[in-house]
């Protein structure tokens, strides 16, 4: 044939250009624009689609179409899925995916001049929806490896002669590259997606977890916890850990963690009382690019990265009510979305969920749904606070004086009678956490190789306001006592001199517990002092 339009010329320009946009656009569908303006005048082409296989489906990655142009905000993939990948009645075999595989085997160009009346296309619903009438489909291929396919289609049946397909397959070569790369692109671009989110995990870890590992103490109250760990841990059943504030309830899920089968996945941790109420559902469960001002990636949650692991919810009685109902459809159906996203999700992880509060409290006032809270309390576990397994105390001041000990080069022997008395005595509002601070401090002070009575600096402030029994105490207690302590710290919270300190709780956790009562601690600002003017 010798029509001017295929003049070597003219081909050689078409290929330069495929070629230089393929080597330097990133996005698939503006390569597949390069490939129809260079095709313009040469063959005519109404629409090109680009696919490859995953698993047993067709999967579309980029088109071009003259008469349905790209939104703005399309991404290569939603927009090719948009025109082509209509998918079929449910539970319907994905639509051949045969003729990819036949593709494959032969590395041969398919050309069909009548695609409605061929039973190859019979699955396309797209194809039919479309209207396309003659197709060229060509194998896009590196090297041996196969990548996938090609098709170029007319809306009007007129045959592609011999020519016209040598032409297309000298196009498809350099799109096999842009095709490689983008997918490439793509896997390491989900990769470190997922490595950030790990490290973010991870890096919370190690912040909490420094004295991970023994669980030290001999108590009835203690020994019962245990043993209820040991019974629990081999299952797969939701475990609902209660007890107040640095009593241990960390430290017991994890070892719920190491006792399992899960043990070698990750344990993730999410503190539900740290989290603006409007971040914790996407913190649980991921959200989707553009879900909310500021979700500029797709980020996955969780619930997510705690799969085959165990996910820690701890402080789960601040969870917000909307997220209450998607975690009891997780915990029920073990589904959940995205935020922004329409994808129903599946997770197997473990729940083991703790609270300081009252629970059953909290759903009395209506601040809890009570069909959560019985899905979470398949399995209680109450740990005691410190006062009434003082046995214990010893125990855990002397593990800790050699353990900090150990850290700052200093040889502790131990703790004399009468500083263990004194700590015996004490009532220990922050129960052991406040415990390992003071025994911490005592191994800075001391001067010589055992701690005595002088080195132990207990919060005389915590010590009175915490003297009447806390069990029992309700809301008002608990607000005068808060209310007490930021009077004396003139409203700080953390730090040295701040409430928390004082009565020896973490300062997120009074954070937390103004929050809840709504106490102002601004207006404790000066307030001791008197006003400077
Ligand atoms: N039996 C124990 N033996 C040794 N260390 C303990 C024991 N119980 C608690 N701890 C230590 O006390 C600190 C507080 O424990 P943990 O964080 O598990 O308490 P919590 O109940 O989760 O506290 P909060 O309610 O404030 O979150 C941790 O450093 C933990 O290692
Ligand atoms: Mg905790």
């Amino acid at each position: 044939m010798n029509d001017p339009r295929w003049s070597g010329e003219a081909k050689y320009r078409a290929l330069l250009a495929v070629a230089e946009a393929a080597n330097s656009r990133r996005d698939l569908s503006s390569v597949l624009d390069a490939v129809a303006s260079a095709l313009e005048g040469l063959v005519p082409i109404d629409a090109i689609g680009v696919m490859t296989r995953e698993g047993d489906r067709i999967q579309p990655l980029a088109v071009h179409s003259r008469s349905e142009p790209r939104r703005d905000d399309e991404s290569d993939r939603a927009y090719a899925r948009r025109l082509i990948d209509m998918p079929g009645p449910p539970h319907e075999p994905p639509p051949n995916v045969e003729v990819l595989e036949r593709l494959e085997r032969s590395g041969e160009t398919l050309v069909v001049d009548d695609v409605p009346h061929d039973p190859r296309f019979a699955g396309f619903a797209a194809v039919k929806r479309v209207g396309v009438e003659s197709l060229v489909l060509a194998p896009l291929a590196m090297g041996a490896e196969f990548i996938g396919g090609i098709a170029f289609a007319r809306l009007t049946r007129t045959p592609f002669p011999p020519e016209e397909v040598r032409i297309l397959e000298d196009v498809s070569r350099p799109v096999a590259t842009a095709v490689a790369n983008a997918l490439a692109f793509e896997e390491i671009r989900a990769l470190r997606a997922r490595l950030e989110d790990e490290n973010r995990a991870l890096q919370e870890e190690i912040d909490t977890s420094a004295a991970a590992g023994g669980i030290i103490g001999a108590s009835d109250g203690l020994r019962a916890v245990l043993e209820r760990v040991e019974r629990v841990a081999g299952t797969d059943s939701t475990v609902l850990i209660s007890g107040e504030t640095g009593t241990g309830k960390e430290i017991i899920a994890r070892a719920i963690h190491r006792g399992s089968r899960r043990a070698e996945r990750p344990l993730i941790k999410v503190n539900c009382a740290a989290l603006a109420e409007g971040l914790v559902a996407s913190e649980l469960f991921g959200h989707e690019k553009g879900a909310f001002t500021g979700a500029l990636e797709r980020r996955r949650g969780r619930f997510e990265l705690a799969a085959g692991g165990t996910i820690f919810l701890d402080e789960v009685g601040d969870l917000p009510p909307p997220v209450q109902v998607a975690l009891l459809r997780v915990l029920q159906e073990g589904e959940f979305e995205r935020v922004g996203g329409s994808q129903t999700l599946r997770t197997d992880a473990r729940v083991v969920a703790a609270t300081n509060r009252d629970l059953e409290e909290v759903v009395r006032e209506g601040r809890f749904r009570s069909d959560l809270y019985f899905r979470l309390n398949v399995f209680p576990i109450h740990v005691p606070p410190l006062r009434e397994r003082v046995e214990d105390i010893p125990l855990i001041a002397e593990y800790y004086a050699h353990h900090y000990g150990r850290k700052m080069g200093k040889a502790i022997r131990g703790i004399t009678p009468a500083a263990t008395a004194q700590l015996r005595e004490y009532p220990w509002p922050g129960n052991v956490r406040e415990l390992q601070n003071v025994v911490e401090r005592a191994v800075i002070l001391t001067r010589g190789g055992v701690l005595d009575l002088v080195d132990l600096e207990i919060p005389s402030l915590a010590a009175d306001l915490a003297r009447p029994a806390r069990k029992a105490e309700g809301p008002d207690a608990e607000r005068r006592r808060i209310e007490a302590a930021l009077a004396a710290s003139r409203g700080r919270v953390s730090g040295t001199d701040g409430a928390a300190e004082a009565l020896g709780v973490p300062a997120s956790t009074l954070e937390s517990q103004i929050r809840r009562l709504r106490i102002d601690k601004h207006a404790f600002r000066g307030r001791a002092s008197g006003s400077k003017h």
